[in-house]
């Protein structure tokens, strides 16, 4: 049995395996410029962050009905599931959809089909959706792509901020974000993946993220550390997608223990899985085995997963998972 955990940096799109991609492909009449799975899977080879965001921008032409976002979501469940994975609290990309022409109820209603309470029954995983605004865009769009989540509010419990980092400080969506907490909306945004720590800081002074993704580089700042520690602000580290898409060198130079050591709140994720080689479990066993985390710190991110994930609306449900993590027998 797999340790228990949370996943909650996870983008439902960054979860398309080829072989669903030339599936959700032929049933909707789309042609993937890739021959087959084999010369898709080719295609990942990543230089940096754009260079990864052009393909996953680019396969998401597959993902038309409210069946294909109910496979998508299904299928990352099934394989969430059998590595340990108890609650997931998911991103989706709203305006890579629209732009597209799929409407925002496509997305969330064919998401909810896979999630809500049959996700739940069926897989035993309980799930949060956070819908994530596109950095790139305008702060405009995000206000308008805010506007039109407002029919799913009920499904929806926080606002994420993702794409190309650099060049796209957090400040440029501080209106945005003071419009998705006066609707309730919990708050997250990547930040510090590629982008410098001052974006860290930027989140949480001008945003009021109260959970920051990625974060890596607030170690090149030791008073943003400090606070970190300080104000227990969670990060969601993603270390097989760092070395992908080559935030690290080799995934023996992830700072992960030395984040650890500095009392930092980090929780374990996959990010994108599909592409970059693994789903939340086969990152636990990558930082065991590479950077040689014993089974004290590998609880400890399992422990923090829940301790950071949005459960407030469920707290017995919390110190049910808990429980779980702390009678975790490791083999
Ligand atoms: N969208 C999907 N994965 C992402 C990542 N790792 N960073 C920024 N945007 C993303
Ligand atoms: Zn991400």
């Amino acid at each position: 049995m797999p340790l228990p955990k949370a996943e909650l940096h996870l983008h439902i799109e960054g979860t398309l395996e080829p072989e669903l991609a030339f599936e959700l492909a032929a049933r909707n009449g789309v042609e993937l410029p890739y021959a087959d799975t084999e010369a898709l899977r080719e295609a990942y080879r990543f230089e940096d962050l754009q260079s990864f965001l052009n393909l996953y921008y680019e396969l998401m032409a597959v993902l038309r009905t409210e069946r294909d976002f109910e496979d998508l979501a299904d299928a990352y469940l099934a394989r969430a599931a059998a590595q340990g994975v108890r609650h997931a609290e998911i991103f989706f990309d709203p305006q890579a959809h629209l732009s597209r022409g799929v409407d925002m109820g496509t997305v969330v209603e064919g998401l909810w089909r896979a999630l809500g309470r049959w996700g739940e029954d069926k897989h035993g995983v309980s799930t949060r959706l956070i819908m994530c605004f596109l950095r790139d865009e305008s702060a405009e769009s995000a206000m308008e792509t805010l506007d039109a989540a407002k029919p799913y509010l009920d499904r929806i419990t926080g606002v994420g901020l993702d794409s190309a980092e650099a060049g796209h400080p957090p400040a440029k969506f501080r209106e945005v974000y003071q419009a998705a907490a006066a609707l309730g909306l919990r708050r997250v945004a990547h930040a510090g993946e590629e982008g410098p720590p001052e974006y860290i800081a930027q989140a949480l002074d001008v945003l009021g993220v109260e959970r920051v993704d990625h974060g890596l580089r607030c170690m090149e700042d030791p008073e943003l550390v400090a606070r970190l520690v300080r104000d227990r602000i969670p990060l969601t580290v993603c270390p097989l997608s760092n070395v992908r898409l080559r935030a690290v060198d080799t995934l023996a130079d992830h700072p992960l223990p030395a984040m650890l050591d500095a009392g930092l709140l980090c929780t374990l994720n996959s990010d994108d899985p599909a592409y970059f080689g693994g789903y939340v479990g086969d990152n636990f066993h990558a930082v065991r085995d590479t950077l040689a985390l014993g089974k004290d710190r590998l609880r400890e991110l399992a422990r923090n997963s829940f301790l950071a994930s949005f459960l407030e609306d469920d707290e017995e449900r919390r110190r049910r998972y808990l429980a779980e993590v702390e009678a975790y027998e490791f083999p």
